[in-house]
């Protein structure tokens, strides 16, 4: 059996790197395709050396674009590379332009794809992100989610339960694993007490009346409290845009993007975190860290219910309630999300290589912890009735 992944931008290659390495296990031959949609090293290479991932086979060099030009010169470069690889499952992982293109060609090639953190719904189709999650859920065929919102949200579509597998999330593998590596990695000189920042969203970063608002509102916040906001590429050239220089505002320092261990150290001492990330949302609520997330929506309602996050919306003077609420009385978490629990990759690996003897017509069932929609809501389409429940 040949697996291909198909990894492009930062948040994709610690979902890739405990699947890869949980598929080890099987004899298999592995393929890894980074689409260099994200290409600086602390954005990419970095990850790669940190993670123990295997260096790419091919790097398909696409660079930055508009969304259309960047979909279509993936497309286009990794058609080639499908039709001499020849893999019999392509894996894609999470929502980036990279997930949706890989996805398509596959479709269109008739080759079987595999769609890590599927299921996740802003609702909210002005995300580019939310297009690609509908549209590479559409085209799946092997459909894993984090968390049983997104077998709700997938049944709701119309795709069927037979595909999807509720399996936890593979962010979390990889924090739970790398957690011990951060000792002695938080950065020098840093404040005892300090809220860390990260900006890059669209929404948030692309509109310069909201991002100046934003920054002065932190310089203010940063006061009463020290502020290291490492500044994603996005942010930085529409800072420079602003007329803002590096480290010109307060008590905010600003750094250049980290790499996965220094960040996840950072994230680990921090009295709050300030975000517009997805993955940062999870990896809070993991570590039980209060998390402001600066969106009007989340993709991922279970940080919100079980987790340390808060939505403040684009209202800034929410944004400094909640940080002096959260300075006296920081939130707790109700609990790690189910599944949560460091094996996702390894129930992915299951599902895959049982699935691959037994497909279409399945002799042996997969075991019931790991498949369809959740039973309250869809018992019968599945003929599936134990509920996914805690580590398998
Ligand atoms: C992408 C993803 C987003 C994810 C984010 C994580 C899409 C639609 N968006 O957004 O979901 O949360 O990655 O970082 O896929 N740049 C560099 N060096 C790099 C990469 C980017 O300088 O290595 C600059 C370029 O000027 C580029 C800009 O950052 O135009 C944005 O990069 P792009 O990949 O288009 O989107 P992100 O904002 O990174």
């Amino acid at each position: 059996m040949r697996i291909c992944h198909v990894v492009g931008a930062r948040p994709n290659f610690m979902k890739a790197a405990p699947v890869i390495r949980a598929l080890s296990a099987y004899p298999v031959k592995q393929i890894v395709v980074h689409t260099g949609q994200h290409y600086d090293f602390n954005m990419s290479e970095a990850f790669f050396q940190q993670l123990g991932m295997p260096a790419p086979d091919i790097n398909l060099q696409v660079g930055s674009d508009t969304h259309a030009q960047q979909t279509a010169q993936i497309m286009s470069r990794f058609e080639p590379v499908l039709l001499d690889t020849k893999p019999d499952l392509v894996i894609v992982y999470g929502d980036v332009n990279s997930t949706v293109a890989a996805a398509l060609v596959c479709s269109k090639r008739m080759i079987r794809i595999a769609h890590v953190e599927a299921g996740l719904r802003s609702f909210d189709r002005t995300m580019p992100e939310e297009i690609n999650r509908l549209l590479t859920d559409q085209l799946s065929d092997l459909l894993f989610t984090p968390s049983e919102d997104g077998n709700l949200n997938l049944a709701r579509e119309g795709i069927s339960c037979e595909k999807v597998f509720f399996v936890g999330n593979v962010m979390i593998d990889t924090l739970a694993s790398m957690l011990p590596e951060t000792e002695g990695r938080l950065l020098p000189d840093l404040p005892k007490k300090y809220a860390l920042v990260t900006l890059h969203r669209p929404s948030n970063v692309d509109e310069l009346d909201w991002l100046a608002l934003l920054l002065s509102s932190l310089e203010k916040a940063s006061r009463e409290l020290a502020f290291i906001f490492p500044v994603h590429p996005r942010t930085r050239q529409k800072m420079t845009e602003l007329g803002i220089k590096p480290n010109g505002k307060g008590n905010i320092r600003f750094l250049e993007p980290l790499p996965y261990l220094e960040f996840l150290a950072l994230q680990k001492h921090a009295i709050i975190v300030i975000t517009d990330s997805g993955g940062i949302q999870e990896e809070t609520t993991y570590l039980g860290i209060p998390c402001l997330t600066v969106r009007e929506n989340t993709e991922r309602p279970i940080t919100l219910s079980m987790g340390t996050n808060t939505l403040v919306g684009r209202d800034t003077s929410r944004l400094i309630k909640e940080i002096n609420r959260v300075l006296d009385q920081p939130r707790k978490r109700q609990g790690i999300p189910p599944l949560w629990d460091g094996h996702a990759a390894e129930r992915i690996a299951r599902v895959i290589m049982r699935g691959e003897s037994c497909m279409p017509e399945r002799e042996t069932p997969l075991p019931a912890e790991l498949h369809g929609a959740s039973p309250r809501e869809k018992p019968d389409q599945c003929g599936q009735t134990t509920r996914a429940s805690g580590g398998s």
